[in-house]
């Protein structure tokens, strides 16, 4: 069996794998860097984030008014120390990217430009028109093009990490063109694998967002933490989910209900803007206030009959008409031709449908500031990891900062661990894709009769999650979610492939994701269930108010063969004592 043996193994190839690997390659070009990755690295779903990346740049703002921002939308739950590595190694970061080619957006004189964004109260946030995933994964890939250290496994199906002797020794895969099962050695492994929004019905994320590097870990004995914190978005395009970003209310758009009423001067959403240029349109929080607080207004004019129905669910207006045809091709060209195209609305002259719609957790892997996470030799970085930065609520813009800062770091750490342990003893590779083969032999690829497939599951999975673990939950939804996803799982037993060829097998992939997405899923309705108040994007009816005596902590969740079990743990507090997120009058 042909040896494939690295000293730093990144599983996932969007944003902060690539960071990592850099990291890896440009201070240590004689480690080797193996980079694992599902998809060929620019399908990421790093290249469809649009608004933007938070840093300070401006000489009236400060890293401190960053990590308040960032601290008090979070709900007072992010780690404070966490935030303030963010915030401070921020800067650095994008002007790296600059210099490795990034196009960042310019004003007139030339400087970079800068716009706001939710929660943030001074314009920090770094972008390249509308398309900042795009250009920043695309800056990533061909730098670490340069690379000779670093070799690239695309298309490759992570299924089951190597753990012996107490650490993380590598991962088995499968190549997805062959069917082969094939094991990495690693000295350390860095998970960098996203989110798993598809854990919804409808959401932001694309088909490849499923979880996998968090179901991985989970099933190392890794804790997932804070997985009750799902953030909806508020304006994703009905039908699709695809995003309108942030930046169109950034720039100055508006959402109306169908009385043509600006609703959301009739909400607390925070303290006013502070935006300090006197011409933008925008000084009132409003429109740019925390994601989690926008999308509850929606649902409350959602019950008080104020939004249009239409074929794809209810909807808001969201009106950029104002900004002019010239701003919105120059800021905005992406809204513009994502609205014409699916949903046949040209902005300049009509407002856009938008509704509430999943885009990120907040939680995932418990991970330190280093990006280490319990079980030695595993590190993580990025949506799949809970540092945690983002607390109850993430504002954004933070999450492109999240992945450079800490795929950098994460990559440090991986590589002070390789340095104190041996490569992978040869014969364990062996044993671990003979067990990986024959677990998937018994179980996916064996003839049991049960008749379930993958669509039906997954389909149940995802209204189970919306229904009982939405927007707004209680305790009985709760519950009720929680039975289903443990019915889920006796039914996941009693999937069969119609497909049993073992050459790009995409039915299989699917099969494996969805074991993910049913992980990801338990952790989620457990925890919210167990945390008791209301925080951020997790509001209870049963429990409306925050409770910082009993819930100012993190949960935990560690998978068990029953249910997960749920334990906590201290949030960091370094400078900014607990105190209510201010909502100011209108
Ligand atoms: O709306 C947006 O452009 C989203 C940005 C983010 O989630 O950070």
């Amino acid at each position: 069996m042909e040896t494939l043996q690295h000293d730093v193994l990144i599983v996932g190839g969007g944003g902060a794998g690539l960071r990592a690997a850099i990291q890896v390659a440009r201070g240590h070009p004689q480690a080797s860097v193996g980079i694992v990755s599902k998809v060929y690295p620019m399908r990421s779903h790093t290249v469809s984030a649009e608004g933007g990346a938070a840093a300070v740049i401006s000489e009236e703002d400060s890293l401190d008014a960053h990590a308040y921002d960032t601290i008090s939308g979070s709900d007072w739950l992010a780690d404070q120390d966490a935030v303030e590595v963010l915030v401070e190694e921020a800067p650095r970061e994008m002007i790296q990217l600059e210099h490795w080619g990034c196009p960042w957006s310019r004003k007139p004189d030339g400087r970079v430009a800068v716009r706001p964004f939710g929660g943030m109260k001074l314009e920090r946030t770094w972008f390249a028109a509308d398309k900042t995933g795009f250009h920043l994964l695309h800056t990533l890939f061909q730098t670490s093009l340069q690379y000779r250290s670093i070799i690239r496994y695309d298309e490759w199906f992570v299924t089951s990490l190597i753990v012996e002797e107490g650490r993380c020794q590598g991962a088995t895969a499968i190549e997805i063109r062959t069917g082969e099962m094939r094991a990495i050695g690693a000295r350390a492994v860095i998970l960098c694998t996203g989110g798993g929004g598809r854990v919804y019905p409808f959401t932001t994320n694309g088909n490849i967002k499923t979880g996998d590097g968090m179901a991985l870990a989970y099933r190392s004995g890794v804790a997932l933490k804070d997985m009750e914190f799902v953030q909806y978005h508020p304006t994703g395009l009905p039908g699709t989910g695809i995003l309108i970003t942030e930046a169109a209310r950034g720039e100055g758009g508006i959402l109306v209900n169908n009385e043509g009423r600006r609703y959301l001067q009739d909400y607390d959403l925070g303290e006013p803007l502070d935006v300090r240029d006197p011409n933008h349109p925008q000084k009132r929080t409003m429109e740019l206030g925390p994601r989690d607080r926008l999308s509850q207004a929606f649902i409350h004019e959602r019950e008080a009959g104020r939004t249009f129905s239409g074929p794809d669910g209810d909807y808001v207006h969201l009106d950029i008409r104002h900004l002019g045809r010239e701003t919105i091709d120059k800021k905005l060209p992406m809204v513009r031709e994502l609205a014409v195209r699916y949903v046949g609305i040209d902005p300049v002259a009509e407002p856009i449908p938008v509704r509430t719609v999943v885009h990120y957790m907040m939680g995932g892997i418990d991970t330190d500031i280093f990006g280490r996470t319990t079980l030695p030799g595993l590190f993580a970085a990025g949506e799949c990891a809970c540092v945690s930065v983002n607390g109850a609520n993430r504002l954004g813009s933070n999450s492109l900062t999240e992945i450079l800062v800490f795929g950098a770091r994460a990559a440090e750490a991986a590589l002070s661990h390789a340095g104190q342990v041996g490569p992978t003893e040869q014969s364990l590779l062996a044993e671990s894709v003979a067990a990986e083969r024959t677990r998937l032999d018994e179980t996916l690829f064996r003839s049991n009769g049960g008749g379930e497939t993958v669509a039906g599951i997954r389909t149940d999975l995802q209204t189970t999650l919306e229904e009982g673990a939405g927007i707004f939950r209680d305790e009985r939804t709760l519950e009720r979610a929680c039975a289903t996803i443990t019915d889920l799982k006796k039914r996941y037993e009693k999937l069969v492939l119609v497909d049993t060829s073992r050459i790009f097998n995409t039915e299989l992939i699917a099969a494996l994701e969805l074991g993910a997405l049913l992980d990801v899923g338990e952790a989620i309705a457990h925890s919210a269930l167990a945390r008791a108040e209301s925080r951020g994007s997790h509001q209870r009816f049963d429990h409306p108010e925050r409770d910082d005596v009993g819930f100012l902590k993190h949960s935990l969740a560690y998978r068990t063969e029953g249910a997960p079990r749920i334990d906590y743990k201290e949030v960091t507090i370094t400078r900014w004592p607990p105190g209510e997120r201010v909502y100011g009058t209108a």
